[in-house]
């Protein structure tokens, strides 16, 4: 099979409330710099858009630093036309203060009452010029697991979905393990027992080069 272009992002994304506060969310990056590493293994050409994390990054891997919603779109969007494969793996935050403050608030004054605007869609702005990519999301969830999955996968337009139940502690943020369910359009989930997420990863790669493999026929 031949090399594909593959862009992935990985971390949470954080939105100012003033110069030394933010929103944000429990995401380490770890699974995102798995897929990376995984990706760059297998001998594709990885792009890594990162949100704030404290990983090294992996061996082959070109990453480009990012810290906001819409400073991560504006990159994927970037290296849109390069990419043949998107696997979203970052924890975007939803939404972003309407009105961050250019200095720093002062605890002695009122706490402030934060308004907050709903971030750019990074998956919905894009599925509209999908052309022949393959779109890879994740749907971290805590309850309707199979359900949220599905609507997920048919919203985003996605090939891909990789749902995981981040109620539990062994799997979802932070940790090195996780449990997954893969969903496709067509098949049935396929539920993954608790791996690392090193092996998750190589998982998931496998099954892109497979739906790679059969967009092509
Ligand atoms: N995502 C995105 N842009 C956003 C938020 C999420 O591209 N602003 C991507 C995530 O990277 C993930 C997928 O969409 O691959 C699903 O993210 P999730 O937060 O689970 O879904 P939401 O659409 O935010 O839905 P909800 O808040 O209803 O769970």
């Amino acid at each position: 099979m031949r090399n594909m272009n593959i862009l992935i992002t990985a971390g949470p994304t954080r939105e100012s409330i003033d110069p030394v506060r933010f929103i944000s969310n429990r995401s380490s990056g770890k699974m995102g710099y798995a897929l990376a590493r995984a990706a760059a293994r297998h001998g594709h050409a990885v792009v890594l858009v990162s949100g704030p994390v404290s990983l090294a990054t992996p061996r082959g891997v070109r990453r480009v630093d990012v810290i906001t919603a819409q400073s991560m779109l504006e990159a994927v969007r970037m290296h849109w036309d390069w990419c043949e494969v998107l696997i979203m793996a970052a924890a975007v935050a939803d939404w972003r203060p309407r009105n961050p403050s250019p200095i720093k608030l002062k605890k002695a004054r009122m706490a402030p009452r934060l308004e907050l605007e709903p971030t750019p869609d990074i998956l919905l702005a894009l599925a509209p010029h999908k052309g022949a990519r393959l779109t890879v999301g994740f749907a971290a969830e805590t309850d309707h697991l199979a359900t949220e999955a599905r609507r997920k996968l048919k919203a985003k337009r996605l090939d891909l979905l990789v749902g995981n139940d981040v109620s539990r502690t062994d799997a979802g943020f932070e940790v090195d393990t996780n449990q997954v369910i893969l969903l496709t359009a067509d098949g049935r989930p396929v539920e993954l027992p608790l791996m690392s997420k090193d092996e998750v990863a190589e998982r998931i790669l496998r099954r892109v080069e497979e739906l790679w493999k059969d967009s092509r026929r």
